[in-house]
Parts: structure tokens; C-alpha cells; sequence
């Protein structure tokens, strides 16, 4: 076979390359359907042709090949999705295919290489032996840490940097990739510098000195980025440092050990998620491999993307709060709404998974088997140690957990939990129920927008249809909230089809301003240059974009660019009437 296309399709078979993406694609007559990952639909109208090797939605019209379902799918270009695809057909691509000039493949190897690199020190060198000590104690065995490609980074500030300069790439492309930072950088404020400042300003050094490494991978095995942690915790020093966000990493978007789980997620039907990295590597040691860590943030919508490909199950193994506003909370409520089904793991006080099973990996097992479900979770939580008799605690315990059964997509699950709470609380559940509708009503987020804003809106705007200026101001509310990662929207955005004068001026003094600043832009800044007014009306988007946030299935930039596509169709037929 003369092309290289052919020959990794020839290999593959698109259903079953997407069956790894969508579990949830079943043979349907002579063809294999389900519901389309790239736009909302209820019923099924993604449909894969085994036969033609073909894809195609009759929902949103897109369709084509397995290349441009994972480019689709990944988000990725050609050459992207031709490597992602050539390792699953065990295709070795010849340089010319693989376009080495390609900056993310560039990046990639960058990042693979450095995993070697410190790798080679942690098992060998003599600059390992401390590293080697320290796993030793953390009962970290070799296979592991050959299977985690785990790593140490010499306490030194061009280790690395000179390696990767010897394999041929460029100062530029090592501080893109995260592993080198400019010296300049630190220098950049200062005007007068002393002689060394001067000679070393144009250097660039290893970003991660005297650290032990923690490859950050993607699901197809990729290293991306990586995860240091110091060797000996001190107050002054954080405990880890990360790779900061590259062209091919984005912490939002990876969970740490999913490629090593994700096989196990899907045979077991449940994905376990713990805080550390060392968590994950503990327990895949102990045997227990459908494992992830969140590395100490809070879920996003993209990471709970990624999980649905392999379970819809999630069990959490820390600490939450009902009542709490913390950023764990609002990343499991986002993953609840998006219908997975979450469980807390409880483990004996105050233990990590990772001490819990260097003491006992039975405990672990156990723990994970013996799984809560989450609103029973949060029951016990409130009604535990709260004495009933006293009204307030009536009333502070149904103030934490209406909102939560408010939100429950499942109706049938909401009655089951209403009723409950109305045993608990020896309160009519009609009467719980009655609150939940007032509430949704009163936080509707539409009439807010439009009671606020009527008085903001000139005469002219009353003219526009209703329906369209719920659209421009959702659009307008998304880029505000999500405008850190929406360059490419913002750059392009047509700022012609907003009719509501206010939003549009409001629209465009952001966007002038943060084209003119580019990489500079901030929020703070830019906020102090408009009227209390405009403020006024910015906060209001802000907050109503947050209340929706939560109902999108879709990525951001999908979403905002499938409303401004109604925006435009909407337009066109107010012009023709
Ligand atoms: P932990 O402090 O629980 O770390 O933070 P750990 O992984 O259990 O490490 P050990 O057991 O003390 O060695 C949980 C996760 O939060 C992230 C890391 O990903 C870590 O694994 N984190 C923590 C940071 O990114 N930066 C920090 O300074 C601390
Ligand atoms: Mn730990």
C-alpha cells in the first residue's frame, strides 16, 4: 500500500475506533447508532457505517472518515489525528508523514524525551540516589516507577535544557513546551541590570530543579506535561510545581493516570477518583487500576467529557461539603448534572488512599466497594450530629440540601429525595416541593437578565425580538466568563450581528481592549475603564452566564459558536419579513 492513510484504515475498524470514544454506539439494523457527540440531540441520529467505513450525524449534517472523527472528536489537526491513529494500527509513520515540522508533534517529543531523561537519572544515575531513597521509603517498587516513567530532575539549572538543545531542538521550542524558562522573564521589569543580570538575560534554564517527576499523560499515552514534587516539604516552597498551560497542555483537560486506567474504568464500569498523584500510583501498585487522579482542582466539564467515554460511574475518594461553596463542590455538582452517577468513598480519619494502602490494601478495596451514594452521602453529612428537635437545624439542614435535590435531573430520583428530607424533617413533602418550584422560578435566570436590564436597555432595543437578545447577551455572557481560553472566538467575532446598542458597546470596548493587550489582558484592568453602569450590566451577564454553565453538554466554544450561527439565521429572516 503506497499511502499511509490507507493503510492505518485498512487496520482500523471505525466502529470500533469509536466505540472507544462512545461506549455507547450499538448496531442498529445494518448500521451502528448513537447519540451525536457534536451537537445536543435526545435521540440518536450519529450513525457509523461499518460497511463504508464512514461516519455521518443526520442531526448536525457533519460526517466523514476516522481521521476527521478524531480530529473532531480531539479537537486536533490532520497530523494529530494521523499519530493518535497510527499507534492504534501499530503503522511506524516515516518522518515526511509525520510533517516533524509540525509544532505539537515537536512539543511532544520534546516532553517524551525529558520523560526518559530524568527517568535514565532516577533509575541509574548517581544524582538519582536520593530520589531512589525517597521512593524506597514511599514503598514505590521499580516496576512502577518504570511503568509511571517516573522520573528525577538533578538539582540543576541547564541538566535538561542543554539535553534537548544536543537532540536538535530550539531554545523557543523548550520554553514553549513548559520544560525551560526564559531568564528574560525575570528581568522584564527591572531597567537597571547588573553585569551578570545582563550576560545570563537572554538564557533560558530548567524549570524543574531538584524535583521528583510525575509525567502528565494523555489518553493515548502521550506525555503532555509533568507534575515535580519537592523532596522534602518546606513552607516556602510549593510541594509541586506543573507544567503551565501549553499548546498540548491544558490541566482542564487531562486527569492524571486515565491512560493507564481507562481499560480497567470501562471493564469495571466505575471510575475511582482520588486528590494525589501518589494516590493513583499507590493503589495501581496495590492491583486497584480503575483509578484517576484531579490532582487538586475541581472537575471541569471537559474532564467529565473524558471520563463518559469510559464509565458514567464516578466514586470520589475525598473530603466534600455539602454546604460548602468550594470549587470540589461545584465540579461534582457539574458532573452530576451531566447525569454521572457519583459515589463517595469514605476512608478511616484523616488517611490518603496512598497511607491507607501502604497499611492495608484490603481497607482501600474495601472502601471503594463499600461506596455511598452521593445524596445519601450528603444526608448523613447533614443529619448526623444535628439535633432535629431544634427548628433552626430544621430549617439549615433543608437549606443545604433542597438546592441539591432541586438539581437533580432525574425526577423520579428528586421525589425519592424529597420524600426523605420530609421524613427527616417530619415536613409535609408538598411543602418541600412547592419550595423547590418558587426557588427555580425566582432564580430563573432569563427573568432576571431581562428584569434587570430593561432599564439599562434604550427604546430602539425594545424593538428587537425578544428571543434574539437572550441570544446576544448568552453569546456575550459566555466569551465574558470564559474569555481566558476563547482567543480564537474573540478574535473573529462579528460584532455586527449584536442589535442591542448597550451590549454591543459593551461587547466591543471589551474586545478593543483585549485585542490591544493580547497576552496582557486582564479583567481588573479593563473593569476600571467602564461606567458603574456597564459594570453593572457585565456583573449580571457574569452571574446568569454562571447559573446556565451548567446546563451546556457541549464545549464552550461549540456552544457559543452554535448560537451565534441561530443569531445569524434569526437575522436573516427578520430582514426578509
Ligand atoms: P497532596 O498534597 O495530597 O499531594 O496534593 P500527594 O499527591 O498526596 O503527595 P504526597 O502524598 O504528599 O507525596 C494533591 C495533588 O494536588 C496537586 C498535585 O497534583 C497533588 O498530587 N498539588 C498539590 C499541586 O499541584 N501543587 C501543590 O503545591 C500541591
Ligand atoms: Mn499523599
Amino acid at each position: 500500500m503506497d499511502n499511509v492513510t490507507d493503510e492505518i484504515k485498512s487496520r482500523l475498524d471505525i466502529v470500533e475506533v469509536i466505540q472507544e470514544y462512545l461506549p455507547q454506539l450499538k448496531q442498529a439494523g445494518a448500521n451502528w447508532k448513537t447519540l451525536c457527540p457534536f451537537h445536543n440531540e435526545k435521540s440518536p441520529s450519529f450513525t457509523v457505517s461499518r460497511e463504508k467505513q464512514i461516519w455521518h450525524c443526520f442531526g448536525c449534517s457533519e460526517g466523514g472518515d476516522i481521521f476527521s472523527f478524531v480530529m473532531k472528536m480531539e479537537g486536533v489537526e490532520f497530523v494529530d489525528a494521523l499519530r493518535i491513529l497510527a499507534k492504534k494500527a501499530n503503522v511506524i509513520l516515516k518522518k515526511q508523514d509525520q510533517q516533524l515540522t509540525n509544532q505539537r508533534a515537536r512539543l511532544l517529543d520534546i516532553c517524551q524525551l525529558s520523560a526518559n531523561f530524568y527517568h535514565q537519572i532516577l533509575i541509574k544515575m548517581p544524582s538519582g540516589e536520593i530520589a531512589r531513597k525517597y521512593f524506597t521509603k514511599r514503598k514505590i517498587s521499580s516496576p512502577t516507577a518504570k511503568d509511571f516513567q517516573l522520573g528525577f530532575a538533578p538539582d540543576s539549572w541547564e541538566n535538561l535544557t542543554n539535553f534537548l538543545l544536543s537532540k536538535g531542538f530550539k531554545e523557543n521550542e523548550i520554553v514553549e513546551s513548559g520544560m525551560a524558562i526564559k531568564s528574560a522573564n525575570l528581568f522584564a521589569k527591572n531597567k537597571s541590570l547588573t553585569f551578570f543580570q545582563k550576560k545570563v538575560r537572554d538564557k533560558i534554564y530548567d524549570r524543574f530543579r531538584n524535583r521528583l517527576m510525575f509525567p502528565i499523560c494523555d489518553v493515548h499515552e502521550n506525555v503532555i506535561g509533568f507534575s515535580g514534587r519537592i523532596l522534602e516539604d518546606k513552607k516556602d516552597e510549593a510541594k509541586y510545581i506543573n507544567t503551565p498551560q501549553t499548546l498540548i497542555y491544558n490541566k482542564s483537560q487531562v486527569l492524571y493516570g486515565l491512560n493507564k486506567a481507562k481499560q480497567e474504568i470501562r471493564k469495571e464500569n466505575l471510575a475511582v477518583m482520588v486528590e494525589g498523584n501518589m494516590d493513583v500510583i499507590s493503589s495501581h501498585q496495590a492491583g486497584i487500576k480503575n483509578v484517576i487522579a484531579c490532582s487538586g482542582t475541581a472537575l471541569t466539564l471537559e474532564q467529565i467529557k473524558l471520563l463518559k467515554r469510559y464509565s458514567f460511574n464516578l466514586a470520589l475518594a475525598f473530603d466534600i461539603d455539602p454546604a460548602g461553596q468550594k470549587a470540589t463542590k461545584r465540579g461534582i455538582d457539574n458532573a452530576w448534572q451531566q447525569e454521572m452517577n457519583i459515589k463517595i468513598i469514605k476512608l478511616p480519619e484523616g488517611k490518603d488512599p496512598d497511607e491507607c494502602i501502604k497499611k492495608d490494601a484490603n481497607v482501600w478495596q474495601k472502601a471503594i466497594k463499600d461506596s455511598q451514594s452521593i445524596m445519601e452521602y450528603y444526608f448523613d453529612s447533614v443529619f448526623l450530629n444535628s439535633d432535629l428537635s431544634k427548628v433552626e437545624n430544621k430549617k439549615s439542614a433543608a437549606k443545604i440540601l433542597l438546592p441539591i435535590i432541586s438539581k437533580l435531573t432525574n425526577k423520579i430520583e428528586q421525589a425519592h429525595w424529597l420524600q426523605k428530607l420530609g421524613e427527616f424533617l417530619n415536613i409535609d413533602e408538598q411543602i418541600l416541593r412547592d419550595s423547590i418550584i418558587k426557588k427555580n422560578a425566582s432564580f430563573n435566570s432569563r427573568s432576571i437578565i431581562k428584569e434587570k436590564n430593561d432599564s439599562l436597555i434604550d427604546k430602539q432595543v425594545s424593538l428587537v425580538d425578544g428571543q434574539n437578545l437572550l441570544l446576544e447577551e448568552k453569546i456575550i455572557g459566555m466569551i465574558f466568563k470564559f474569555h481566558k481560553n476563547l482567543k480564537k472566538i474573540i478574535l473573529e467575532f462579528p460584532l455586527n450581528i449584536l442589535q442591542n446598542k448597550k451590549l454591543s458597546e459593551l461587547a466591543k470596548n471589551f474586545i478593543k481592549d483585549y485585542i490591544k493587550n493580547e497576552e496582557k489582558f486582564t479583567e481588573d484592568k479593563w473593569i476600571k475603564s467602564i461606567s458603574k453602569e456597564m459594570t453593572d450590566y457585565f456583573n449580571t451577564l457574569i452571574f446568569t452566564t454562571e447559573k446556565d454553565f451548567s446546563d451546556f453538554d457541549s464545549s464552550i466554544e461549540y456552544e457559543i459558536q452554535k448560537n451565534i450561527n441561530i443569531l445569524k439565521k434569526n437575522k436573516k429572516k427578520n430582514l426578509k419579513k
